[in-house]
């Protein structure tokens, strides 16, 4: 029997292409709680977007997901009302100045948000948070650890 996806995050996996990140994100996307948190740690490049773009086609989102530059977040509609929410928090400069900006109506369902550069807002998300990080190990191989 195969692994159950949060056994096999715990452990770490290792992917060789953006699309087997994708994949790897579609999984767990079928076995999140309708309100779930993803906090996507890791450096510049290391596939926090990408990993993104396979839990939103996952939740029935045909829109490419792409960074958000002049917003901080963007929300993607999908499948019955479940809504991604893709924060880049990266130029964030203080937590205050991401208190005027609601999101908390985001922490309950329909959303599944999904954050990147989450330790520029660490206090605001909840402790049920799943925390993911993602590293290079070397050129195309990935890796995306539940910790
Ligand atoms: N195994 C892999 N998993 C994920 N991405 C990979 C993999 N191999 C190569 N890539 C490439 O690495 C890049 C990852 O970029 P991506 O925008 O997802 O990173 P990011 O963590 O969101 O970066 P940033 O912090 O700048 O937003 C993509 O160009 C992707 O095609
Ligand atoms: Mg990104």
């Amino acid at each position: 029997m195969a692994m159950p996806i949060y056994a096999k995050l715990r452990a770490g996996v290792v992917t060789t292409s953006a699309a087997q990140t994708q994949a790897l994100a579609a999984e767990l996307a079928a076995a999140l709680p309708d309100d779930a948190i993803l906090a996507l740690h890791g450096d510049l490049g290391v596939g926090k977007t990408t990993f993104t773009q396979g839990l939103a086609r996952a939740f029935g989102i045909e829109t490419p997901v792409t960074s958000p530059t002049f917003n901080l977040y963007t929300t993607y509609l999908g499948k019955n009302g479940r809504t991604v929410v893709h924060l880049d928090a990266y130029r964030i400069e203080n937590e205050r100045q991401f208190d005027d900006l609601m999101i908390e109506d985001f922490l309950s369902k329909p959303y599944c948000l999904v954050v990147e550069w989450p330790e520029k807002i660490a206090t605001w998300l909840p402790a049920r948070t799943l925390h993911l990080t993602l590293s290079i190990e070397s050129p195309g191989q990935h890796r995306v650890v539940l910790t």
